[in-house]
């Protein structure tokens, strides 16, 4: 399995302070900067635009891991790409095609992943899964921060990591939703590889610590 990685989702950062709060989770080490994109249609909540990747850009060095919570992902990956992503996620719930979209995300030389929202299976992804380089598992509903871990998607997180190891390809195992100090333990021991958390890291009195915490779980 992959070393562990952590993603602050900067969707629970201080929106005053964007700049400071991504200088913050590098110097705490953070290993990506996740990005949650919402078109108010695919999801009930509206949410960062390229203007503001592009501006991030400029103050971190991390990996920019852009996770499409949009209808029409294809419309906007290229605007993306440019703004400074590295890591272009689309949900599996508005992909007809996903080697195509696999296709499509890597021919903007980017890597390419693939999510799920908690009720749908995982199966779906069973055809294809070797083309994308990253699936993320939703440990919530998406659209919002803050919510609480739904304890069933461990057994899912056990079937994509089968699925995965069964592909023999070198695919990151990311999930996003709940993630807190408490939890990691379990869902890594499931499968998880790289985890998503916004309110455990940016609502965290000490940002370093609460990163240095979570990796200790992870072990
Ligand atoms: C939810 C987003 C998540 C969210 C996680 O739709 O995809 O990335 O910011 O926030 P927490 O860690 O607070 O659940
Ligand atoms: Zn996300």
């Amino acid at each position: 399995m992959n070393k562990i990685k952590i993603a602050p989702s900067i969707l629970a950062a201080d929106p005053v302070q964007l700049g400071a709060e991504l200088k913050k989770i590098e110097e705490a080490g953070a290993d990506y900067v996740h990005v949650d994109v919402m078109d108010g249609h695919f999801v009930p909540n509206l949410a960062y635009s390229p203007d503001i990747v592009r501006a991030l850009r400029k103050v971190s060095k991390l990996p920019f891991d852009v996770h499409l919570m949009i209808s029409e992902p294809k419309k906007y990956i290229e605007a993306f790409v440019k703004a400074g992503a590295d890591i272009i996620t689309v949900h599996e719930e508005v992909t007809d095609d996903y080697a195509e979209m696999a296709d499509f995300i890597h021919s903007f030389g980017v890597k390419a992943g693939i999510s799920v929202k908690p009720n749908t299976p995982i199966e779906k992804l069973e055809k294809d899964i070797d083309k994308f380089d990253l699936v993320l598992i939703m440990t919530v509903e998406p659209g919002f921060g803050g919510q609480s871990y739904i304890e069933s998607m461990n057994e899912k997180i056990k079937k994509t990591r089968s699925l995965i190891d069964k592909s023999g390809k070198n695919i990151e195992l990311e999930i996003d939703g709940g993630v807190t100090v408490e939890n990691v333990s379990t869902a890594v021991k499931c499968g998880a590889d790289v985890l998503v958390a916004g309110s455990t890291v940016f609502r965290a009195p000490d940002v370093k610590a609460v990163i240095a915490e979570m990796r200790e779980n992870a072990k």
